[in-house]
Formats: structure tokens, sequence, C-alpha cells
């Protein structure tokens, strides 16, 4: 008889003495199991924009941009973001249904979180288990719901990821001030505990991955004109008066761009380009579109972008890169103009996000240097209130 037949016998008609066995052993695992306390997992928040899921959603996501203060400070915000959120819904509601009716960002914010839970309970078991969360800005979901699923889970100890690799007080910190604000009433007795992964611009694992795109990407251009493919890396732009305020953004897009074209040992000729400008108001330049039109002129045919302060596709990827931008280069007879894969859910910048997080956790900071230093030209108090938050917790 094999030993799998003999095992499966042995089964099927235990002997007395195995019953008996059974009958104190299991209540015995079962109450040894109550009785040991588990441990809730290692929280890791997602921080991001976010983008509607469907065209339903996109006048409250649009709602939700305009009223936030630490990212347009308009004078009688609740009352003009209503006026500007409304007046602009038909347009971007065009824009998303020409990506195919909603924003991806979710769906590859899942996926991230997910893959890197996996990744980190194996990298870090320490802190394991890890859940991943997303706490959007300004589509669902929101901070608030995010933090009272983890209150549900009993998370105590929690990571603030943000998906900007580059710190700016418009995207990251407005996220940190919004974690804060509601951390003060959902969590006043700071039963959860948080450090704050803040930027990552120049990680080598991040560096890497935007270099692999980027070589795959030059693969599909004819091998003599390769070389001279002009690389462009597109970063959204801000106004003027946010980048004379001090804030850190423009320059840690520089340290990412400059780090990447070291990788790939300065093969092709670059510039960083800003996008996405709205509005009257200054913003930092060139444009991308007015690049576009620029080397057209200059008798460049052959324009790699390269979006650089994104982690995954969203509107400014998928409409604005590749539609709007594309339509124009067409039109200007760019026929080289081309834009490399976003990162999304590839392996190599999960594997470059756990690194960060799980050095992160081992460092057991609560926040980076950078962290603390509000912009030289910062009037904004809650700035100051929310980072001596995540600096004071207690780990
Ligand atoms: Fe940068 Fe307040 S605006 S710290």
């Amino acid at each position: 008889m094999s030993v799998a037949r003999a095992a499966l016998r042995g089964f099927a008609r235990p002997s007395s003495s195995s019953t008996l066995a059974t009958t104190t052993v299991v209540p015995l695992a079962r109450r040894l199991a109550t009785a040991a306390p588990t441990k809730p997992p290692t929280a890791v928040v997602l921080m991001n924009l976010g983008g509607p899921k469907d065209l339903d959603a996109v006048h409250p996501f649009l709602l939700n941009l305009f009223s936030d203060g630490d990212l347009i400070p308009i004078p009688f915000q609740k009352y003009a973001a209503r006026v500007i959120a409304a007046r602009r819904t038909p347009k971007i509601q065009e824009q998303y249904a020409q990506i195919g009716g909603g924003s991806p960002i979710h769906a590859w914010t899942e996926r991230q979180g997910k893959m890197l839970e996996k990744r980190l309970d194996e990298l870090s078991p320490a802190s394991a288990p890890h859940k991943s969360y997303i706490a959007f800005r300004y589509a669902a979901p929101l901070t608030p719901d995010t933090i009272a699923e983890m209150q549900k889970d009993g998370i105590t100890r929690a990571v603030a990821l943000t998906l900007y690799p580059q710190y700016s007080c418009s995207t990251t910190g407005s996220s940190l001030n919004e974690l804060w604000r509601n951390l003060k009433e959902m969590d006043p007795q700071e039963k959860i505990q948080w450090s704050v992964v803040d930027r990552f611009p120049t990680h080598p694992g991040l560096v890497e991955v935007f270099a692999r795109h980027i070589e795959d990407s030059l693969k599909t251009y004819p091998p003599e004109e390769r070389d001279s493919v002009v690389l462009l890396f597109s970063a959204h732009s801000l106004p003027m008066d946010i980048v004379n305020r001090g804030d850190p953004y423009p320059q840690e897009v520089a340290a990412t761009v400059a780090r990447v074209m070291d990788r790939l040992g300065h093969k092709n000729p670059f510039r960083l380009i800003w996008q996405s400008q709205v509005g009257p108001r200054p913003w930092l330049g060139p444009k991308t579109d007015a690049v576009l039109e620029g080397y057209a002129r200059l008798g460049q045919k052959n324009l790699l972008m390269i979006p650089i302060a994104f982690v995954s596709d969203h509107v400014e990827t998928l409409f604005e890169v590749d539609l709007e931008y594309g339509h124009l280069a067409k039109e200007k007879g760019l026929t080289g103009y081309k834009r490399v894969e976003s990162l999304n859910a590839d392996p190599l910048f999960i594997e470059a996000m756990a690194d960060i997080v799980k050095s992160h956790i081992a460092e057991n900071k609560p926040v980076s240097t950078q962290l603390p230093l509000r912009c030289p030209m910062c009037t904004n108090e809650k700035c100051g209130e929310s980072k001596r938050f995540f600096q004071n917790q207690r780990l």
C-alpha cells in the first residue's frame, strides 16, 4: 500500500486513541486561538490625488479640487469652488469620455497596494502583516473614509506613503494637511501612530524603472535615429507664486531627471518641461505644447515624452500627453512623437516602493529631515501644525 493511501486510510478510519487526541487537542487549540492577541496589520496608506471613476464623479472631483485651499487658495473658496467646478465639469467630462469614461488611477493604485503588501510581508516580516489602504485627496476613497476603515480594522501603526515621487506643498503637503485635519477629529486619542514617506525623487529603484521604460521606448525608433531622439521629461507645472514661496518640487523633479540621465549615460539630448497649466496666473515653464511647437519649428522629428512626476496613468498622460499633445504633434509633423509606458504595476516599480517602505519602517523615524521645514514664504499655519503633528508621533 502506498504511503498516500495509508495516510488517507488513517484519516478515514481514526483509531480510538486518535479520536481521543482530536477531541482534547481541538478545543485546546481553539481556546488558545481565542486567547492569543492577534497583531493588527501595519497599514500602508497610499496617498495620491485620485480621479473620477466615471463621468458622474467628475463634478464632485472638481468641487473637492477647487475647494482645496492648500492647492489653489482663492478668495471666497467655498463659493468660488462651486462656480468653477460647475463651469469646468462639461469640458473635463469630455476629456474623461475620450479615455474610456473614467480615470484608471484607482484601479492602478489598488493593484500597486496589493502587490506592495505581498512584497513587504516577505521583506519585512517584523512589521507583517501589511495592509494597504488608499487615501485620495479629491475622489473616493477620501481620507475620512480611509481612517474609518483603518479604525474598524484595529490599526495602531500606519505609514502614510505618498505616490508623488517629488514633494510639493500643493500635492503631498495638501494630502498630509488633510490627513492631520481628519485625525484631529476622528482619532483625538491618537490610537494610530503614523510615520510618513513624503518623497522619493532619487531612489535608485525609481530611477532604474524610469530608465528601463525609456530604453524600451527608444528601441522602437530606427537604430540610426535612436541616439538623437530628444527625451522630454514632462511634469505637472506649478503656479509661479507657489514656486517663489520656496516649494521644493521643481528642484526635486530636476533631481529625478538628472539621476535618470546619469543612469542612461547621457546618450540622448533632453529637456525638463512642464504641462497642465490652467487659468491666467503665471506658471512654471516651458509649457509642453509650446515646446512641441518650438521643436517642430527647429526641425526635430523624434520626441519621446516621459511623465516623470506621475507613477500611474491618469488624465494627464492618457488625455493630455497622448491625445491633446499627440494631435498637436501630428499637426506639426512630429512623426516620431511617442510616450513611454507609465510605471503602473511594473514589478520593478513595486520593488522600489517596497524597498522604500521597508527601509522607512526599519529606520523607525516618523518623518524625513526635510518634512518639518516649511517653505520660507509659507503663511499657512496649517502646514506648521500638520508637520509638528507627524514629527511628534511616538513610534
Ligand atoms: Fe510650503 Fe506651507 S506652503 S510649508
